[in-house]
């Protein structure tokens, strides 16, 4: 819709220049938003203001001229001018009603992407291997989900990319405290999370194991047979954890996804190579460095990005350096996607711009960091277990289930025990996710489970049951619906409201794709939620007064239904029929 009236408002500015009321070469961004007072209609622009000036003339009256000039469209069912000279945008509700019509029969809900399609690389949940997940993986594992869902949807072409730490000093650790402690089989390893604190502890403690560590680590670079197989040994002991956490989750990362900083290693020298010949690396205390003009510290010294460390060894920006060239190069991104916490917005600013100085990646592509806040416990401080450790994700979903098991069972005491479970299963792991995806990206975030399990506000409890509201319309209805059957009839105030929330569907997927914030189709359900319940409250479905009338209810109960669903189910999260 907004496309339609920036298309109209743009011939209507044509035909004004071509009359002399506006100089020409005026190359205005017309903007259009959408009206929260609905009084004033559905769409507001202000484009009369922004060229007031230029066209000398008065806001209001500049406003007239071009409600003159613009063009007839059925969508649209007039036009007025507001306050100081906006536009005011009321759309037609027959068209609006067409619309939906349409989408109903589509099953793509007529959503299509704005721009062009791409192929989109997402670099998402990287956890460090050999230590198990924690809850700070579960802000990018989740949100870098939720968009790569939504990329999808909107046909672009998504590599999801789990760019995981299994190269680092940990392993060291690991491999020095196995030649002190043999252990000889995979169920006394299975516990590697207190292997790797028991190795940590040792490495904190003994200068002389510290050092071996470093040994090891550089043995294990260097390809040393043993140590590769214990390397190997760990690694799959460790993804074997994230992959069952990921299958709780519901998110879509399999082993086919894992591409970890490991996989790059063999085109780490030619990287510094590359930078050399372009003239990019200089030495400072025998470190080679990248130094780049826009990088400077607080005091307004050169910032290095630092590829090589005086020993030979290389860091966490030339992996970052590597797999962009093979993002680029081999997988063919126009767009990557890194969803990484907020704090290492630094390095990705570094990396990309040596990477375009570098010409690893071509002009055109697209790279962006989706930065996020901090995970915080209720109380506002770094989420940590009551004796100051780190939090498990597993028992944290156990918790989440466990508490949602209470809170359904309250409800439902006649529910049985199986499907008790099943439901708290799915609402359990819901809460959770729901409440990190509702949150701004880049905020801070609480982590609180009374909130996330309430049944009221934007929470998963609250969207999960009115889709079960949704769905029971059509249980009651005790015959068969048929999708194909009647038209929609926009009436009352309340089905116009819903209607034209339901129409804006594709624009909240689309600013999703474009920003990386998947908490816009949060609100976006959530309000359609509340405005069903309106329609359902003031429009009776079941007792309506005409089989049609009854018809074209059933069919804005159905396109709701469908649209929470997929909705929800881009989220990762999956609806109930009832609960
Ligand atoms: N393993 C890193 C960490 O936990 C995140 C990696 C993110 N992805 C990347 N391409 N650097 O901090």
């Amino acid at each position: 819709m907004k496309d339609t009236i920036r298309q109209l408002i743009q011939q209507a500015l044509t035909r004004l220049v071509d009359d002399g009321v506006l100089p020409p070469g005026l190359t205005p961004t017309i903007q259009v938003e959408n009206t929260k007072d609905k009084t004033h209609g559905d769409f507001a622009s202000n484009i009369a203001m922004m060229l007031a000036k230029p066209a000398g003339a008065k806001p209001r009256e500049l406003a007239e001229k071009l409600i003159a000039a613009l063009p007839q469209d059925a969508q649209i069912s007039k036009v007025e001018i507001a306050g100081p000279g906006f536009l005011n945008f009321y759309q037609d509700t027959s068209a609006l009603a067409a619309r939906l019509d349409a989408a109903l029969a589509d099953a793509q809900l007529n959503v299509r992407k704005a721009g062009a399609v791409q192929r989109v690389v997402v670099d998402l949940s990287a956890p460090n291997l050999a230590k198990e997940m924690h809850v700070g993986h579960l802000r990018s594992t989740i949100i870098g989900d939720g968009v790569a869902r939504v990329l999808e949807f909107l046909g672009d072409t998504v590599i999801r990319q789990n760019h995981v730490g299994d190269w680092g000093t940990q392993f060291g650790m690991l491999l020095a405290y196995m030649q002190e402690q043999p252990v000889g089989n995979d169920a006394e390893l299975a516990d590697l999370e207190g292997f790797y604190r028991a190795a940590k502890k040792r490495f904190d403690e003994s200068p002389e194991f510290a050092d071996r560590a470093r040994a090891l680590v550089v043995q294990l670079q260097a390809g040393d047979t043993e140590c590769l197989r214990l390397w190997h040994r760990f690694n799959d002991i460790s993804l074997s954890h994230c992959q069952t956490l990921y299958d709780r989750l519901g998110v879509k990362l399999s082993m086919a996804d894992v591409k970890g900083e490991s996989a790059y290693n063999d085109d780490l020298p030619q990287v510094i190579a590359d930078l050399q010949a372009k003239g990019l690396l200089s030495e400072s205390d025998g470190a080679q460095c990248v130094f780049m003009d826009e990088f400077k510290n607080a005091e307004g010294n050169p910032l290095p990005l630092i590829v090589q460390k005086a020993g030979g060894g290389y860091l966490y920006a030339t992996t970052d350096l590597a797999a962009l060239r093979y993002r680029a190069n081999v997988l063919h991104a126009g767009r990557a996607l890194y969803f990484v916490d907020q704090r290492q917005a630094l390095h990705f600013q570094m990396v990309f711009a040596a990477a375009r100085l570098a010409g690893f990646v071509p002009a055109t592509m697209q790279l962006e960091h989706m930065g996020f806040g901090t995970m915080n416990g209720a109380d506002g401080r770094p989420f940590k277990t009551r004796d100051g450790g780190t939090v498990k994700l597993i028992e944290l979903l156990d918790e989440a289930e466990e508490r949602a098991y209470t809170l359904v069972k309250g409800k439902n005491p006649e529910f049985d025990d199986t499907e008790l479970r099943q439901i708290a299963r799915a609402v359990g792991i819901a809460s959770v996710k729901y409440a990190d995806l509702s949150k701004h990206r880049t905020s801070d975030y609480s982590f609180n489970f009374e909130q996330m399990l309430s049944f009221e506000g934007n929470t998963a409890p609250y969207l999960l049951y009115a889709y079960t509201r949704v769905a029971s319309v059509f249980r009651k209805l005790g015959k068969e619906f048929s999708e194909a059957d009647g038209q929609l009839v926009l009436e009352a105030e309340q089905e116009v409201a819903l209607g034209a929330r339901l129409a804006q569907f594709g624009e909240v997927l689309n600013g999703v794709a474009d920003k990386g914030v998947p908490h816009l189709l949060c609100a976006y359900l959530y309000d359609l939620a509340g405005l069903f319940s309106s329609f359902y409250e003031h429009c009776p479905i079941l007792a309506a007064e005409t089989p049609a009338q009854q018809q074209s209810r059933l069919r804005l109960a159905a396109l709701t239904g469908r649209t929470l669903q997929q909705g929800l189910q881009l989220l990762g999260l999956n609806t109930l029929e009832r609960m």
